[in-house]
């Protein structure tokens, strides 16, 4: 049985979620799998400029890197465009909650992607997977089992305001993502640039990574947050700007 839960409870499960990487191998059921559809048809969308696209696919219809095995994967396309990596990071996140809010284990896959599976729209390109399905353990863990650095690395001054996004998961873990305070109190969003480029991909999946952050802070202040993706900012060295929001 899947845990039943309804949608305020997205911004506890920022709390306790966790990457699932053992699945039991049934397919989870067509009523759950529309109301993941229905609730994907209705999350917020950082750039309404952007078309994207998903599907929902079994085992043999994606490929992956890691042995485990889960039932089901979304694949996510869009075009290219602006802020297109941070747009998908940002919707699917929240599906990412979604999920796990309902009981139902997911994990970002990199290391993967469409197999004996033909792309409907050439406009739009695979951009990276979620794989998802029942939990076969525990599927959440204890506030103190984060792995995550410290606000003051993460943030110029330290506020307890960017919780959600210091939990906020990120390609290897890597937590690629800087915010500063502007006078006006929103803040500036900045993504590290990696000093040794070992997996050019890398860079794709962390601005992924800043959508993701970014998804934690709306779904935290989901009355208040406006993001803009052209504000007024500073250069940083070795930073690359993502844009500022308020919350
Ligand atoms: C863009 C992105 C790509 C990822 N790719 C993979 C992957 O290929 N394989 C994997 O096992 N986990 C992958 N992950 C999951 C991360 O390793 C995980 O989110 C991170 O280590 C933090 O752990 P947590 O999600 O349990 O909090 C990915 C996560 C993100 C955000």
């Amino acid at each position: 049985m899947l845990i039943k839960v309804d949608n305020m409870n997205l911004e506890d499960t920022i709390y306790k979620r966790q990457s699932i990487r053992n699945y039991d191998k049934n397919p989870l059921s067509a009523e759950t799998l529309n109301e993941l559809r229905d609730f994907i048809d209705n999350a917020k969308v950082l750039n309404q400029d952007i078309d994207w696209s998903y599907d929902i696919v079994g085992p043999d219809n994606f490929r992956m890197l890691q042995r485990f095995k889960p039932p089901h994967a979304l694949l996510l396309f869009s075009q290219e465009k602006q802020n297109y990596l941070q747009n998908i990071g940002f919707i699917f996140q929240q599906v990412d909650l979604y999920l796990q809010s309902r009981g139902i284990g997911s994990c970002w896959i990199g290391a993967g992607g469409p197999k004996n599976y033909e792309n409907p729209n050439p406009d739009q390109k695979f951009i990276i997977m979620i794989v998802f399905g029942k939990p076969q353990g525990e599927i959440y863990r204890e506030r103190t089992q984060f792995e995550r650095k410290i606000i003051c690395e993460i943030s110029d001054e330290r506020d307890s305001k960017l919780i959600p996004a210091q939990l906020a998961p990120s390609a290897a873990n890597s937590q690629a993502w800087y915010f500063t305070h502007n006078d006006d109190g929103s803040y500036n969003l900045y993504r590290n640039r990696r000093k040794v480029r070992l997996n050019k991909k890398m860079d794709a999946w962390n601005q992924v990574d800043m959508g993701i952050a970014l998804a934690h802070m709306y779904v935290a202040n989901m009355e208040s947050f406006k993001f803009i993706l052209d504000g007024p900012h500073e250069e940083l060295k070795d930073k690359v700007f993502e844009g500022s929001f308020t919350i």
